[in-house]
């Protein structure tokens, strides 16, 4: 079929809110790769499988389209009453007018606390005088800089050179690298001294990116910035982004493209909140787990999804700007340092948060690090070793596989309470944003599972009560049979407004039992592996939004955490952003990392018998 065709145009009209966007789409695609295809972020969290029926899209106009097939109205429920379709269940055979579902604004960690680091950054500006030529005194001029210097002048800026330096009476000012004294930029007199000298150390996370601004003199954060990763249209996990990236030649281009581009565009929002120059931008240090890595370097990731899980490199990066294709306002030769990962699973974010939490100096004490997000890192510190391992939590903390579940954004549920007084027993939630609740996010996810359990409607085998009617009526009220499943109705719906009831389901129960045994699984096998009983271990420290936001007892209460433990156990916040900073002001400190990291020994729990039974073992909750 040749899509250059006229006939083979499809004209897409696409609301977001007020704006009203054309967009020219080919017939026979899907509706969710025309849309993603012009960068519409449309959450997409099985990749456009059409299994997890979160890319929703109301109809507006348009020719009727087939109807929804079975699976289809299954997964839509509710909202398909409301005209609501799949975008990856709808081929496009004619012109379509959409409205694509309110995302509401991101809740995302960026605190980041600036951890304490010596100043000896990757970029240093400096000035000298350089001896003129004379006739008993001919070296050229790229040795005459070396020799007073000690730096080397690359190939692409050896015209500049003498051009300067005759200009300006042989004094020049110069930008170069630390680690290996390579002129980066040739400045003008006196602007060495004056000329600010910035970094940005980003956190790419599978869903989130956040991004901080410092100043490399002062060690001054200046300025932070955080999107939703704009990769997220092609899955939520790690897994379906892979895939994705080895299913066409282009993916792996497009999806470096798509990450690419929002660090640019964080950049910008950083310079501009601080109000400073972007040319002053010098270096970059980034980190995200190993997948993430490999589609920022644009190299393929196929192998990290398959045994034995080897990844093409876990080595620490550096390169200009232009070489991974960040765009402007990022200068094309500001150095960007991508931090090692230590394996397929367990990738530069941890080795950024075992920096920032200083994990592997914790001598005589038994330290643990849990990273929960899609999916669950563990590093547990003990003595001069160090065990690692990463649990297929699966992204349903972060709500991609509950039906209810969504982001972090405006709108979703994120804290679930039980109150019994004299009235009877309510249910209570918060919801961010104090917007309309439209979901459930991470932390309301585990609320409402420590709530279920709390009141008695769940068991401890995650079965709904049999007999509803013996729980206090106002909560047997809200237990109903939903599609084919149990479920518990935390906001009824709002038939005037066309909204759909909040509902925690026995399948999104089944979910949260996996994900958690993996996580509580995850530990205890490491543990074990140090010989470490739990009143051994000093603390646990919970990384991550997911962490941040995370209400502790609920935590403890579901089984996510070991009991031993309580008391013990504390959030810290964005590590990984935390330790890309002190990455980026100190540049010595990823290339330690090589070092240190030959104490981390990464247990493969895939195929893992011992953790197999802590798994199965860690399913059940735990009893009231
Ligand atoms: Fe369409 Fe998952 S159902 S992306």
């Amino acid at each position: 079929m040749n899509h250059d065709q006229p006939k083979d145009r499809i004209h897409l009209t696409v609301h977001e809110g007020d704006r009203i966007t054309p967009v020219l789409a080919s017939r026979g695609d899907t509706l969710l790769s025309a849309l993603r295809a012009k960068g519409f972020g449309i959450t997409a969290p099985c990749g456009g499988n059409g299994t997890c029926g979160k890319c929703r899209v109301r109809i507006v106009g348009g020719p009727p389209l087939p109807p929804p097939d079975a699976l289809e109205h299954r997964l839509l429920g509710a909202h398909a009453a409301e005209g609501e379709r799949l975008a990856c269940r709808i081929r496009l055979e004619g012109d379509l007018e959409i409205a694509l579902p309110r995302h509401g604004t991101a809740v995302i960690v960026t605190d980041g606390w600036l951890p304490s680091a010596a100043l000896e950054p990757l970029a240093v500006a400096e000035e000298i005088a350089l001896p003129p030529p004379a006739l008993g005194d001919q070296r050229p001029d790229d040795r005459r800089f070396f020799d007073e210097t000690g730096c080397s002048v690359p190939p692409g800026l050896l015209r500049e050179l003498p051009l300067r330096l005759r200009r300006d009476g042989f004094r020049i000012g110069y930008v170069y690298r630390s680690d290996n004294r390579d002129v980066i930029r040739f400045l003008a007199p006196g602007e060495a001294a004056s000329v600010r000298m910035l970094g940005m150390a980003a956190d790419i996370g599978t869903t989130t990116l956040a991004a901080y601004l410092l100043d490399l003199r002062t060690g001054q954060r200046l300025a932070t910035a955080s999107a939703l990763n704009p990769q997220r249209t092609f899955g939520a996990d790690v897994i379906s982004r892979i895939e994705h990236a080895e299913s066409r030649t282009e993916h792996l281009d497009e999806l470096q493209r798509s990450v690419t581009a929002a660090l640019g565009s964080l950049a910008g929002d950083l310079v501009r909140e601080a109000g400073v120059s972007a040319d002053d931008l010098v270096c970059l240090t980034l980190a995200g787990n190993t997948t993430m890595m490999h589609l920022l370097a644009g190299l393929p990731p196929g192998a990290i999804s398959r045994a034995p899980f080897a990844p093409a490199s876990c080595d620490a990066l550096t390169v200009e700007a232009r070489f991974l294709g960040i765009p402007e306002p990022v200068r094309p030769d500001a150095l960007c340092v991508l931090m090692p990962s230590i394996s397929g699973y367990v990738g530069a974010d941890i080795v950024a948060g075992i920096l920032a939490t200083g994990l592997h100096e914790s001598g005589d004490r038994n330290r643990i690090l849990v990273d929960i997000g899609t999916n669950g890192e563990i590093v547990l510190a003990s003595g001069d070793r160090m065990y690692a391992c990463s649990t297929a939590a699966g992204p349903a903390f972060e709500g991609a596989n509950i039906h209810c579940g969504m982001g972090g954004v405006t709108g979703a549920i994120d804290k679930v309470r039980l109150e019994r007084n004299h009235d009877g027993t309510a249910v209570l939630w918060t919801a961010i944003g104090q917007d309309r609740p439209r979901g459930l996010c991470g932390s309301g996810i585990v609320d409402t599972m420590a709530m279920l359990l709390e009141a008695g409607v769940v068991d401890d085998t995650g079965a709904f009560a049999d007999d509803p009617s013996a729980l206090p009526p106002e909560l047997a009220a809200r237990v109903v049979e939903y599609e084919r499943w149990k479920a518990f109705v935390l906001v009824p719906a709002d038939e005037a407004a066309h909204r759909s009831p909040v509902l925690f389901t026995e399948k999104d129960v089944r979910e949260i039992q996996n994900a958690k045994a993996a996580v509580r699984g995850g530990i205890e096998r490491l543990m074990q592996k140090a010989g470490l009983r739990p009143d051994q271990v000093s603390e646990l420290l919970i990384a991550g939004g997911f962490g941040s936001f995370l209400n502790i007892d609920s935590a403890f209460r579901i089984g996510l955490l070991p009991e031993a433990l309580r008391g013990r156990t504390r959030p810290v916040g964005n590590t990984a952003g935390a330790g890309a900073m002190m990455a980026l002001l100190d540049a010595r400190l990823p290339v330690e990392a090589l070092r240190w990291m030959d104490r981390v020994e990464y247990v493969e729990l895939s195929a893992d018998p011992a953790f197999m039974d802590l798994y199965i073992d860690a399913m059940m909750f735990p009893e009231a």
